[in-house]
């Protein structure tokens, strides 16, 4: 039975036999092949489902191995900042763990699907005035004093447990893809991938992607090369100016001769709609940055015909109802009996 990341992977984690076992079977995600996009696209292109992790994004992978170490090191709470998938993680595990969480989120600007998880997860929920990376600040500011543990992204052992979503690519494609597309917010995330890629590669000779990152254009402070003071984009999860792991993110790119580049909200909203109309696969907006950039790079000869690329799919669709909503043209068809449906049915399957 597979019993999470933490026991597939621990001889290349930090466990030991004290770590607590707080896994939810968190990892081991599917690796998609999207069929009609590769046609479409020119290319082999596969979509990491991380949105079907526990609590529905990659978060996950990095809040166990960080919530098990926190209570491994005697942390009786723990807190982080987060634009929402961080707090629903850190409130599931805290949970697990039985310890607290407090999360602090900025105020009005969390989709609703993963507030909803912190409230169900009984976190202390702590909504400031600020965006995420004042949010941020604060919590830094807050762990240095008082007796909770921090587990944001700058803390190590987050990217040590979501380093291994490169591991399962390359398991479940025998090889490194020739390019990892990914959305960049914190930065976190595209720093614990280039390492996992590269662990796996000095162990067991699968070479090496070029990472290719993607962050949405109101808060693209990296490929800007300047804090953005205030980000905006329709994708909250990744609406952060002043990403922690800003360095680390800009030398996997270097390292793996990739790029971070930004997408428009449209850019990312299109991409957002076709994933799930053409291939069936529902993911967030901040997700879908990924596989803008995809399309862009494919358009701009970034990415070569014929080349085998990842895009990771942060997050589940279902976080963010009111973007699927409002974002989308709805037609729902009223029917008053059974004749009126049989009619439509009639018609629409006659049009096929
Ligand atoms: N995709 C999703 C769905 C996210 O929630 C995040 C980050 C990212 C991508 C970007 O990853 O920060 O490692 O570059 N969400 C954080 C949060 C900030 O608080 O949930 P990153």
């Amino acid at each position: 039975m597979y019993e999470g990341l933490l026991k597939q992977y621990q001889e290349y984690l930090p466990i030991t036999e004290k770590t607590p076992q707080i896994a939810l079977a968190e990892g081991n995600t599917p690796l998609i092949p999207l069929k009609n996009l590769s046609k479409e696209l020119g290319i082999n292109l596969y979509g990491k489902y991380e949105g079907l992790n526990p609590t529905g994004s990659f978060k996950d992978r990095g809040m166990v191995m960080a919530v098990a170490k926190a209570v491994e090191d005697g942390a009786k709470a723990i807190i982080c900042a987060s634009t929402g998938n961080t707090s629903a993680a850190a409130a599931a595990y805290a949970t697990r763990a039985g310890i607290k969480a407090y999360v602090v989120i900025p105020d009005g600007k969390i989709a609703m699907g993963k507030l909803a998880q912190a409230i169900a997860y009984g976190a202390d929920i702590i909504s400031i005035p600020g965006n995420f990376d004042e949010a941020l600040k604060a919590v830094r500011d807050i762990a240095e004093t008082e007796a909770v543990a921090l587990v944001n992204s700058v803390n190590p052992y987050r990217l040590e447990g979501q380093k291994t979503a490169a591991f399962e690519i390359c398991e479940q494609l025998e090889k490194a893809p020739d390019v990892l597309a990914i959305p960049v917010g914190n930065a976190g995330n595209i720093s614990a991938y280039w390492k996992g890629f590269k662990e796996w590669h000095e162990k067991k000779g699968t070479d090496l992607p070029r990472m290719h990152g993607f962050e949405a254009e109101g808060a693209a402070a990296i490929v800007k090369g300047e804090v953005i003071e205030e980000p905006e984009t329709v994708a909250t999860a990744i609406r952060i100016g002043n990403p922690a792991s800003w360095k680390l993110a800009e030398a996997a790119r270097d390292e793996s001769n990739g790029y971070i580049d930004s997408v428009t909200d449209e850019e990312i909203l299109n991409a957002y709609r076709k994933v799930a109309a053409q291939e069936g696969v529902f993911v967030e907006p901040g997700s879908a940055a990924s596989l803008a950039g995809v399309i862009q790079h494919v358009e701009n000869g970034r990415i070569k015909p014929g080349e085998t690329v990842v895009t990771v799919f942060t997050g589940n669709g279902l976080k963010d109802p009111d973007t699927a909503i409002n974002e989308t043209d709805i037609k729902i068809n009223k029917m008053s009996d059974l004749e009126d449906m049989r009619r439509h049915l009639r018609e629409g399957v006659a049009s096929l």
